[in-house]
């Protein structure tokens, strides 16, 4: 679809290696006249924008400082009103905690017209990178997406843990991740569940720690990680090759370029 000037473009760009992008995403980027970036997206996708590009990063990882999200909105309003095409550039899906929600909401009740662009989540570049499959027939018949933590930092709701036929895909939280396991254990998942660390999904750096529910804050403490990790926990996990010779508590295996 064409960018109409004073619209904004809620853009997802793939876990952090640019030939992940979709077509629509690396156009939409290409085309930009203000370019608002998270920081977990990588310098290879920002450079895809024009040099008179307006390019802004709000940051957005865990512990460094960011922008207040309601002053991300404002820029975005801003520069919008000021008719150029904006591209609101978020690592992964914008739709999977990508606050697309919240950015859509407060732009629209300004009047500002927008469209989201769907991106690869970092849960699909973990299993594509690591061949595992997310959903298995007759093993794992349902996904969740689920956060280890909410807002003030306790831990989520996981009710639905015991579900042996569910993979779990967790993101962000990651200090909190030993304690989620315990709680998953205790609500009747069992502590030899297939668990798979991955650090950097979908970049040439990637790293994998194959491991157990039971075992997973030892194996997390053991490798130390600085880039982002999401967690895969369920029995599909366990068609991945790093899984089969795996020894606990596990050593890291990079990715295969
Ligand atoms: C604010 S969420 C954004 C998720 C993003 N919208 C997506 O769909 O992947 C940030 C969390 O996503 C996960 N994440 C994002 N990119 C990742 C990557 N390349 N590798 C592993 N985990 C990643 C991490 O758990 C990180 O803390």
């Amino acid at each position: 679809m064409p960018h109409d000037p004073g619209t904004v473009k809620l853009v997802g760009a793939g876990p952090g290696a640019a030939d992940l992008l979709t077509l629509r995403a690396a156009r939409a980027i290409e085309d930009a006249q203000a370019l608002l970036y998270d920081a977990l997206v990588c310098d290879e996708v920002v450079a895809l924008a024009p040099a008179a590009c307006v390019k802004i990063q709000t940051g957005k990882r865990a512990g460094r400082a960011s922008m207040k999200q309601e002053t991300i909105n404002r820029l975005m309003l801003r520069l919008a009103r000021r008719g150029l095409r904006v591209v609101r550039l978020k690592g992964g899906d914008p739709s999977v905690f990508g606050r697309v929600g919240e950015e859509q909401a407060f732009l629209n009740a300004h009047g500002v017209a927008t469209e989201v662009v769907p991106g690869v989540t970092a849960a699909s570049a973990a299993a594509a990178q690591f061949g595992f499959p997310l959903t298995h027939r007759g093993e794992a018949r349902r996904l969740v997406f689920a956060t280890a933590t909410t807002r003030d930092g306790t831990l989520t709701d996981t009710g639905w843990a015991a579900d042996r036929e569910a993979t779990l895909a967790f993101y962000m939280g990651r200090n909190q991740l030993p304690a989620l396991a315990a709680r998953l254990v205790a609500q009747g998942r069992s502590p030899d569940t297939p668990v798979m660390a991955v650090e950097n999904a979908g970049r040439a750096d990637a790293r994998a720690m194959p491991g157990r529910l039971g075992d997973l804050g030892q194996a997390l403490a053991a490798v130390g990680c600085e880039g982002p990790v999401v967690v895969v926990v369920g029995e599909a996990v366990a068609h991945a090759a790093a899984f089969s010779d795996l020894e606990v508590p596990a050593t890291p295996v990079e990715a295969r370029s």
